[in-house]
């Protein structure tokens, strides 16, 4: 299964999904990386790698859809079977999903239809739930929507910080989204 993967910063589920091809716990292969932000940990990582790696900054576009245009291009060149959003902080047009019908897969750190956005972790701690988690799920052109293939509940507990806790959801997120590949990607 070839793996195109979207990236914005740290990169960690994106070095997940690596290690985990890098050690036959999943067969694919990363054919690109591409980021909104110049700064990405995770690209500088995927150039280390020696991945393809492709940065387009969304600031310097006068429009989202010129921005996801030169992504599109790449993506279209790199021919994946799947795109993987790996803490892609950007939300998908319309068109742009409808380019790979259910082969756009996300990972978010809440049990989905809770607490999507940004700062999901503070958001759950926030609110004072007891149980939060992470989500692996198909892209709609909603935020952080579409069908949901895995979860992983993480407890939230007293004392907990966003930080804290996202702490714990992040060593859940690197294993559910190997395990939701291996669902999708079984040949
Ligand atoms: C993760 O918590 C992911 O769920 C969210 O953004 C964060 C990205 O972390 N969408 P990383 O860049 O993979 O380390």
């Amino acid at each position: 299964m070839r793996l195109a993967i979207l990236l914005s910063g740290r990169g960690s589920n994106f070095e997940a999904i690596h290690s985990a091809i890098a050690t036959g716990a999943l067969r694919a292969t990363i054919v690109c990386v591409i980021s909104n932000r110049p700064d990405a940990r995770g690209v500088e990582r995927a150039r280390e790698l020696g991945l393809s790696a492709h940065v387009f900054d969304h600031k310097r576009y006068p429009t989202r859809a010129a921005h996801e245009e030169d992504v599109l291009r790449v993506l279209a060149e790199a021919e994946p079977d799947f795109v993987v959003l790996a803490g892609y902080m950007r939300l998908l047009s319309a068109a742009f999903v409808a380019a790979f019908p259910h082969r756009i897969l996300n990972i978010h750190p809440s049990l989905l239809p809770s607490f999507p956005g940004v700062d999901a972790q503070a958001q759950a701690v926030a609110y004072g739930v007891k149980v939060s988690g992470c989500t692996v799920h198909f892209v709609d052109e909603n935020l952080d929507a579409g069908p949901i293939l895995v979860q992983r509940a993480v407890p939230v507990r007293d004392g907990d910080s966003g930080d804290t806790l996202a702490a714990r959801i992040l060593e859940q997120e690197h294993e559910a989204y190997v395990e939701g590949r291996r669902i999708v990607f079984t040949d």
